[in-house]
């Protein structure tokens, strides 16, 4: 099956700032010692490979003393041009929504809000054609799942996370196109599983190494699929598929229990099935 990409457009964090200093996921041991500068090569790969692709990348100013800054999918969801800022789990990310909500509005985004229950941005909403994947258990609330759906008009399908290591829906579920989904099985509750078998039948599914070395946490334009160069098993499934993965070097990032996916938000300006 051919594949086509959309022109995107992203806001990255760079990161400049970048520790693991504390530990609010099972990936984040602040004992061991974290390279900045070589999450700031790595991370600049990145946004050359999207630049290099076509794709528009907006970035936000990092901020010292916020060392998970970096990863920018957690900040908001952005769904035609309206936004709804983060509202952080865990205290020490909490400053953060006062930059992205500073941003937006500087940045010509008029309908611009921030959650009122706990809501992690594109960590935990994936938007996937006409609906948005919601996922909670770890870090967004389920409760705020409503007030995404009323607040940007698209219906919202939550997805409930089992196992702490993928405590962020993009970390167990990537979103390829309008209607084609991978993700990793272990990650949800049976009945979640049993939606997505009916949702998507013929989605790719991870294995538990791939999972592992984040391979779900992966971005997609329609064709090409940036993710960590060491799940393999993704990337020749992804081929067969039809799909041009392209593996990336994030190691540093993984520190903190991220990759590409959590490095990168998407603003959408268009409806929902539109790329924006
Ligand atoms: N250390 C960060 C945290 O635990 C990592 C966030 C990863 N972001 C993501 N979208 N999954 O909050």
């Amino acid at each position: 099956m051919r594949r086509t990409a959309t022109r995107r457009h992203y806001l990255m964090v760079r990161p400049t700032y970048f520790d693991v200093e504390y530990s609010i996921n099972p990936w984040m041991d602040p004992r061991k010692p974290t390279f900045t500068e070589v999450a700031v090569a790595q991370w600049e790969w990145l946004r050359d490979l999207y630049l290099d692709l076509g794709h528009r990348v907006e970035q936000l100013e990092p901020r010292p003393g916020l060392p998970d800054m970096v990863f920018a999918a957690n900040g908001a969801t952005v769904v035609n041009g309206q936004v709804l800022v983060a509202r952080f789990r865990h205290t020490y990310r909490c400053p953060e929504s006062a930059a992205y909500l500073r941003w937006f509005r500087e940045n010509g985004y008029h309908d611009v809000r921030q959650a009122q229950w706990i809501n992690e941005g594109e960590g935990d909403y994936l938007v996937a054609g006409s609906r948005i994947l919601a996922g909670s258990g770890f870090r967004t609330n389920a409760v705020s799942h409503t007030e995404t759906q009323e607040f940007f008009g698209v219906p919202v399908v939550g997805l409930t996370l089992v196992d702490p290591c993928y405590y962020h829906l993009d970390t167990a579920l990537a979103v390829l196109d309008d209607d084609t989904v991978m993700y990793y099985p272990r990650a949800f509750c049976a009945d979640s599983r049993r939606l997505l078998e009916e949702l998507y039948p013929d989605a790719i599914t991870a294995s538990d190494g791939d999972a592992a070395a984040f391979g779900l946490n992966a971005v997609s334009d329609g064709q090409h699929v940036v993710l960590p160069q060491a799940a393999t098993g993704l990337i020749a499934q992804l081929r067969e598929h039809g799909f041009e993965p392209i593996g990336v070097d994030l190691s540093e990032l993984l520190k903190a229990g991220g990759s590409v996916k959590c490095a990168t938000l998407e603003l959408r300006a268009g409806s929902a099935r539109s790329a924006g």
